[in-house]
């Protein structure tokens, strides 16, 4: 089984000048957690706590600098990256899109427009044309998330409040995927997307409001693109945070006195063994946790959630449940989206005036337990 963590390109690498989200934050994110200038050291500190896999996304931006002009040298770190992980036996996991694009790319519309998706398999093309040996691929990042926070609450670029836009870049993702899939695919590798899933319950089970909008909650948020694509994955990732209570529309609470994240989002491991048990028996497919952590500033409490969630993994394996693997977010501190440096989700703390790295106990703790 795969046991690892992962990261982000936009979050962890710095300096991705020509990406959209640096237009949008003014270049905030910066070093980012320096993994673009220290991933040998990286890689290093992955095969000592004992990981044998590591999920980390490639920048669109970094390597298509304008429609035509492809950066082989960017190209080139991807490939090294992949290599050093190859030697160290840790098995790379490779995102193609978390979130971010290049400024040029929205410039033309985003994922808004339906004829941008050629430049995305424009891209696909390339990777498939470099990257034979990977087998392990995540094509999209959180299409569900990403339509919410950019076309609907307008937190994340391009700020837009608009449901039609939002579920036309939902369908645009919905095409690329399986475009992309279709490129992609050979004998050897495995595809997927990685799933936001939410644990959805009625605030008030008698209130035919909470009722409905928790179902619909679940049928849209977690499901419509799963059945979308479902024809084309080879296995289900799902990234699991949290557990919330739906008042009406998308309206939520989370449950009081409950175990919180720094966000206020509720720990509810017991909720990854319940996504697990529903989803195999729903698509009899493998499933891997592509993401699943906690923000906080109390190790301790990162030991305790790593210890809960694994202990509910394992029951899933013990009950028969295809788990290919669990990958712990994240591996560094890095930038998180809007809320910025504060959050810290990392095994590894990252002093970001530096970039240096110092291994947190959870490191350690996540270590002895896969091993
Ligand atoms: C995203 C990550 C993010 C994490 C914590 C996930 O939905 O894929 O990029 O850092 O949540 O908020």
């Amino acid at each position: 089984m795969l046991w690892g963590s992962a990261i982000s390109s936009y979050q962890a690498e710095g300096d991705n000048f020509n990406s959209d989200w640096w237009e949008f934050d003014k270049g905030k994110s910066s070093k980012a957690s320096y993994f673009w200038y220290k991933w040998k050291e990286d890689i290093k500190l992955l095969k000592e706590l004992g990981q044998n896999a590591f999920r980390f996304s490639l920048e669109w931006s970094r390597i298509f600098k304008s429609e035509n002009e492809i950066d082989f040298k960017s190209l080139d770190v991807y490939k090294e990256i992949i290599d050093e992980l190859f030697k160290n036996n840790i098995e790379p996991i490779l995102t193609i899109w978390h979130f971010t694009n290049p400024i040029w790319f929205s410039k033309k519309g985003g994922w808004a427009n339906k004829k941008n998706v050629n430049y995305f398999l424009d891209y696909i093309n390339l990777i498939n044309r470099n990257f034979q040996g990977v087998k392990y691929f995540v094509v999209l990042n959180e299409p569900n998330v990403y339509s919410f926070k950019s076309y609907l609450e307008g937190t994340w670029p391009p700020q837009e409040k608009n449901l039609i836009k939002a579920f036309n870049v939902l369908r645009n993702l919905k095409e690329a995927y399986i475009e992309a899939y279709k490129i992609l695919k050979n004998k050897n590798n495995l595809i997927s997307f990685s799933q936001n899933i939410i644990i959805f319950k009625p605030y008030r089970i008698y209130n035919p409001l909470s009722l409905i909008s928790t179902i619909l909650n679940d049928k849209f948020f977690n499901f419509w693109f799963i059945e979308k694509v479902k024809k084309y994955l080879d296995f289900i990732a799902i990234n699991y945070y949290t557990r919330v209570f739906v008042k009406f529309f998308s309206k939520y609470t989370y449950k009081e006195n409950s175990q919180k994240n720094c966000f206020g989002w509720e720990v509810y491991p017991k909720g990854i063994y319940e996504i697990c048990k529903r989803i195999y028996k729903k698509y009899k497919k493998p499933i891997m946790i592509t993401e699943n952590g906690i923000c906080t500033d109390n190790d301790f409490q990162r030991i305790e959630f790593i210890k809960e969630h694994i202990f509910y993994i394992k029951k899933a394996i013990d009950e028969g449940f295809k788990i290919l693997g669990y990958m712990y977010w994240s591996f560094l501190d890095n930038y998180e989206w809007a809320e910025g440096f504060e959050p810290r989700f990392g095994l590894i703390e990252v002093d970001y005036k530096t970039g240096e790295r110092k291994i947190r106990k959870s490191a350690y703790f996540y270590k002895e337990v896969i091993t």
